[in-house]
């Protein structure tokens, strides 16, 4: 997942400033100031432009974990809170992506923390470059090869515990995707004269230590070593133990380094015999003995730490044994062999034990430069690493300061070559304006050492190698001479007079004013340690030992290849080697770390004002402040910033046609800075503000990730159209195919359907063809049956005129006759008018009703009233007559039907007549009733004799008795009631007893109420207030509702002149003693059959369900 980009700037949450450009006001004081806020508050890092400041702080910080190492990586320079993993990442991308070869200078005093910046350069790097089985044993080869060299050629000092006492410049090489490939090391210079001395309170290199602590004590015994310090003469003993260092487990490590870096395990072996054998040296002593020609000569006091360095290293114990007691000289094919006093032999001792030492250390750089060298030939993009002793003012300085300050001299010289001058004479190069700034420039120093003429080194050698005795007060003589008017060399004797007064200076020693300050050398021992002389005899013995690593450690010791010239002198090789460096330095982009010391004490948490400032005034950081205000603070020449930035404006992109300068010109116009932000040189651009060019990447970065976009969208729209063209073929392929199919089917169908049209045209032909055949045929029939008629026509004309031919005579005959009528008429016409018109109108009237009645006597209907039938009328004219003869004859034909009725036969049509009358259309039981002949008594009374008291109670005409059933109101049941209908009165009595229960007047009878239904249910209601109403009026059923109520009518109407009153409703009330009750009609089920029930819902309602 991308990471989420934070812009930050290191300006964010700053402590004092992070950038000394940005100190305000600047001078000495806040430039100290602003370093001790940051220190308290464990900032160790601070930049002059790009140049980084690091501050020891003798304790370890959490900023070194991976997840800084992380947040560093592929940040911009400004943007984060100073740092060395900054400086590193810079210097890794431009390596990477800008193609230009880095060196990275740290430099300060010893104990600043060069060698552990140099190793957090390294591992930065290995973080963050490519990642791979091959490519990560490549980095821990590098890696390891430090504590190897670290445990060889580091050491304990006064100033430090784990003081490099060698310069090392190591160049690790990448290919060009930034992968490391592998490193060249080299070695400057070590301090051998610590393997045999160290100054007071400091130790030897560590590997001593290291192993008597912690090899196995079979590896101890096998080295012929014991793990007590004290035994041997070499190790210092004072310190033999330093604080918080483990020298037993760092043992393990160096021996896991030297594994992983490849060394084999004999080689390993090896190596730690020429310690062993260089550490027992120390212990080989020497006492005089007198010769025979009175010259004392040295003889080895115990001959047994001899025999076993012999044992140790294969050489020959008498070989070696001889050379620490004469020594062989050469001179003109002469061989001279003299006796070595004691002094001597212990210069031999020494000489021998610094030989292998350093031989031996330099052989380790070349064995790893071997294991870690590039496997490839491709071309390599370099890093250098140079982390080389700082500058050193010790009470005692001799050669070996005067080389190490030579060379911090030389860095100087670089620094300021490739920071102050080379930027201010860029400017004037540039045509930029500028103004100066005064600057010390040390050259004057370098000359003072290396001039190859009057050089101090130059002196030296030709002191050690002029013939005649030589001696250091006899280079400090000449010295004398030649340096004396030089303005930073003082000495006692010097001429000039400046320093005649200056008792400071001891008659052995002469004085320097180094750019970093004062430093007085004790001349003593710089003539040996510059010829590093060891007599021949050792190195041959040295030659011939039985062990190959010694063997190759001196070649010179075999005789076949004696080289009479001398070997050139410490001082020149070295010279040449800083050269070199030098060379090679300036060829690569440098970047600075500039390391300070806060205090002489190796503790935390102090900050020793005098001595940073001292610090800070021979480093010239505060110029270097100044420089870097006053300029720029990026430059670029124009080809290479347009080719970079050419993406950031449409003029320039992709190409530009003029000139590179004016193609930036028009680039920085286009996007807007600031004209003082930046300026036209000859060949460069020169940017001002670093945020310049960081805002200038950013676009650029931005820009190009726009480009990436357009790349990818072209390539997604070529795609898609490729995609889309095919889709597009196949598309066509496919729509052909379907309209070839498509089209083959409507042709089919087209075909089919012309078939059937074709079919149906050729029947419609036929079909024509056969009518027009028919129509042909029926012609020909036609033509015939026409002929036939004609003939038929001519014949029948021919017979009507033969007809009107004889009607013709016969109209004749007749007109003949009518003439001659009217001629009798005409002549009997008086008499015809008279009489004979109306006899003849008069006679055809009787005849034609002759003829009438006649007919209708034969056509006369039945003697049925109800029959319909007549006969039509014959003659309009009898219309009238017809009528009148069809109603007399009805008439007479209905007299005749009733003449045969007897009167009783007329009283039964009377009274049905009237039941007609008042319920025809009205009640459902009539039309049942019209069949039934009224009987009136049904109960035969008189002839009863059950009934003889009830007819002697009546004495009237009984017109109907008959029994119906009286309805109780209390419960709808039917008791049963003999009815009786007199001429005035109504009666009702027990069926069985026939004793009379009630007798109503007619006249108190006011209404009869029925319903319309099929039912024979009736009430009589009686009058109020008459004395039959006092139980009520009745409800009665009987069957023979029709009769009864028609009767009850007649009779009333006959004796009371009064109509009485028939409701005919399916609901009544009727009044029972003091209430109303309401009697209700309904449609009810059949389960009783067809007899109506009567049923008591309520007090005040009876239903009667009509079937
Ligand atoms: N960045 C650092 N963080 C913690 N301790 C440091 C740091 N730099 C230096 N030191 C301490 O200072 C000592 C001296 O540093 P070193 O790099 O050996 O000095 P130089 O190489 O300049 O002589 C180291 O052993 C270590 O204890
Ligand atoms: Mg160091």
């Amino acid at each position: 997942m991308a990471k989420m980009e934070v812009k930050t700037s290191l300006l964010d949450d700053m402590i004092g400033v992070g950038d000394m450009v940005l100190l305000e006001p600047l001078n000495e004081d806040s430039f100290i100031n602003n370093l001790k806020k940051r220190f308290d508050h464990n900032e160790v890092y601070t930049y002059i432009g790009s140049v980084v400041i690091s501050i020891n702080p003798y304790r370890s910080l959490p900023i070194y974990t991976p997840e800084k190492v992380e947040e560093y990586r592929n940040r911009n320079f400004y943007e984060l809170s100073p740092h060395i993993f900054a400086l590193s990442d810079e210097a890794y991308r431009s390596l990477r992506d800008q193609d230009k070869d880095q060196c990275i200078l740290i430099t300060g005093e010893s104990g600043a923390g060069k060698t552990e910046a140099s190793k957090l350069v390294m591992s930065y790097v290995a973080a963050v470059c490519g990642k791979g089985a091959e490519v990560n044993q490549v980095k821990e080869q590098l890696l390891q090869s430090n504590p190897v060299l670290e445990a060889f050629g580091n050491a304990k000092t006064v100033r430090n515990d784990n003081s490099s006492r060698f310069g090392k410049y190591m160049d690790i090489e990448f290919d060009f995707k930034g992968d490391p490939l592998g490193g060249v090391i080299s070695n400057y210079l070590l301090e051998k004269s610590r393997v045999v001395k160290q100054p007071r309170g400091e130790r030897n290199f560590h590997i001593f230590y290291q192993i008597l602590s912690g090899a196995s004590e079979e590896f101890l015994c096998k080295l012929k070593l014991e793990r007590d310090f004290s035994r041997y003469n070499y190790l210092g003993l004072d310190s033999a133990r330093v604080n918080g260092v483990d020298d037993a487990s760092n043992f393990r490590t160096v021996r896991n380094a030297m594994q992983i870096v490849g060394f084999m395990d004999h080689e390993t072996q090896s190596v730690f015999e020429v310690v062993a054998a260089v550490l027992k040296l120390g212990n080989i002593e020497f006492k005089p003995e007198s010769r025979a020609n009175g010259l004392d000569e040295s003889k080895i006091k115990d001959k047994n730490e001899l025999k076993e360095i012999c044992e140790l290293t294969g050489i020959d114990q008498s070989v070696l044994e001889r050379a620490f007691s004469f020594r062989t000289v050469e001179a003109k094919q002469e061989k001279v062999s003299t006796t070595l006093n004691v002094a001597q032999a212990y210069y031999a001792r020494d000489a021998l034990a610094k030989n292998l030492y350093s031989r031996l250390f330099s052989w380790l750089v070349t064995r790893i430069n071997e294991s870690i060298k590039a496997q490839t030939k491709v071309r390599k993009k370099v890093m250098g690493v140079l982390d080389i002793y700082g500058f050193e003012i010790f009470e005692d300085n001799s050669f070996e300061q005067f080389i190490i300050n030579y060379c911090n001299e030389k860095l100087q010289q670089i620094f300021i070559e490739l920071t102050l001058k080379e930027e201010q004479e860029e400017y004037i190069r540039e045509g930029i304006e500028w103004t100066h700034i005064e600057y010390f420039n040390n050259a004057i120093i370098c000359d003072l050492i290396e001039n190859n003429q009057t050089g101090i080194l130059a002196m030296l050698d030709e002191e050690c190698l002029r013939p005649g005795t030589v001696t250091d007060e006899t280079f400090l003589e000449k010295l004398n001479q030649v340096c004396a008017t030089h303005q930073h060399f003082e000495s006692r004797m010097s001429k000039c007079s400046r320093f005649l007064n200056d008792t400071s200076l001891p008659h052995s020693c002469f004085r320097i004013q180094h750019y970093a300050g004062k430093v007085m050398y004790q001349v003593e021992g710089f003539v040996d340690k510059n010829n590093d002389l060891l007599y021949r005899d050792l190195s041959q013995a040295m030659w011939k030992a039985n062990h190959s690593l010694i063997k190759a450690l001196f070649p010179e010791g075999n005789p076949a290849k004696i080289n009479l010239k001398r070997p050139p002198t410490a001082g020149s090789q070295f010279k040449a080697s800083v050269a070199t460096l030098m060379k090679n330095l300036q060829t690569k982009n440098p970047n600075y770390i500039r390391c300070i010391k806060p205090n002489d004490k190796k503790a935390a948490h102090i900050f020793n004002e005098a001595l940073v400032c001292h610090q800070i005034r021979y480093l010239g950081l505060l110029e270097n402040v100044r420089v870097r205000r006053a300029g720029y603070a990026f430059r670029q020449p124009y080809e290479p910033c347009l080719e970079r930035y050419k993406m950031l404006c449409k003029q320039t992109w992709p190409h530009w046609r003029g000139p590179a300068r004016a193609g930036v010109e028009v680039l920085f116009n286009e996007l807007g800075i600031p004209e003082e932000e930046f300026s036209f040189g000859r060949s460069k651009i020169f940017i001002r503000n670093p945020r310049t060019l960081f805002k200038l990447e950013d676009l650029r970065k931005q820009r190009l990730e726009d480009l990436a976009t357009l790349i990818e969208k072209i390539y997604r729209g070529w795609k898609c159209r490729t995609r889309f063209l095919l889709m597009k073929k196949c598309q066509v392929v496919i729509a052909s195919w379907y309209r070839r199919y498509s089209q083959q089917k409507k042709y089919q169908k087209i075909k089919s359907s012309a078939i059937t049209v074709q079919s149906y045209i050729r029947g419609w032909k036929a079909r024509k063809l056969l009518r027009e055949l028919k129509h042909l045929k029926r012609c020909n029939e036609a033509a015939t049956v026409i002929a036939a008629y004609w003939h038929g026509t001519q014949a029948r004309r021919e017979l009507r005129r033969l007809k009107d031919e004889a009607r013709n005579k016969h109209a004749i005959a007749v007109i003949w006759a009518f003439w001659l009528g009217y001629k009798v008429r005409r002549e009997y016409r008086k008499f015809f008018r008279a009489n004979a018109g109306r006899k003849i109108y008069e006679f055809t009237l009787q005849r034609l009703m002759q003829k009438y009645f006649l007919e209708m006597k034969n056509k006369m209907p039945s003697l049925s009233p109800i029959d319909k039938n007549w006969p039509a009328r014959p003659y309009l004219f009898l219309d009238s007559t017809h009528k009148e003869l069809k109603r007399i004859f009805h008439l007479w034909r209905c007299k005749k039907y009733r003449d045969q009725f007897t009167d009783q036969q007329k009283l039964i049509y009377e009274e049905k007549l009237e039941a007609s009358e008042l319920f025809k259309d009205k009640k459902a039981l009539y039309p049942a009733s019209v069949g039934q002949p009224f009987q009136g008594a049904y109960l035969e009374i008189s002839e009863n004799p059950k009934y003889k008291k009830l007819k002697d109670a009546v004495d009237e005409k009984i017109i109907i008795a008959e029994v119906v059933n009286k309805i109780n109101r209390a419960n709808g049941k039917a008791a049963s009631r003999i009815f009786l209908l007199t001429k005035n009165n109504v009666l009702l009595a027990d069926q069985k007893s026939g004793t009379i229960k009630s007798e109503v007047p007619l006249g108190d009878v006011t209404k009869v109420s029925m319903s319309s239904q099929n039912d024979g249910f009736f009430a009589v209601h009686l009058k109020e207030g008459s004395e039959a109403a006092s139980k009520g009026d009745f409800l009665l059923s009987s069957d023979h509702l029709i009769e009864m109520a028609t009767k009850l009518y007649r009779t009333t109407l006959s004796q009371t002149k009064q109509k009485l009153n028939i409701e005919i409703s399916d609901e009544f009330l009727v009044q029972f003693k003091q209430d109303k009750v309401c009697v209700k009609f309904i449609q009810g089920s059949q389960k009783n059959g067809n007899i109506p029930t009567c049923k008591r819902k309520n007090n005040r309602l009876l239903e009667v369900a009509v079937p």
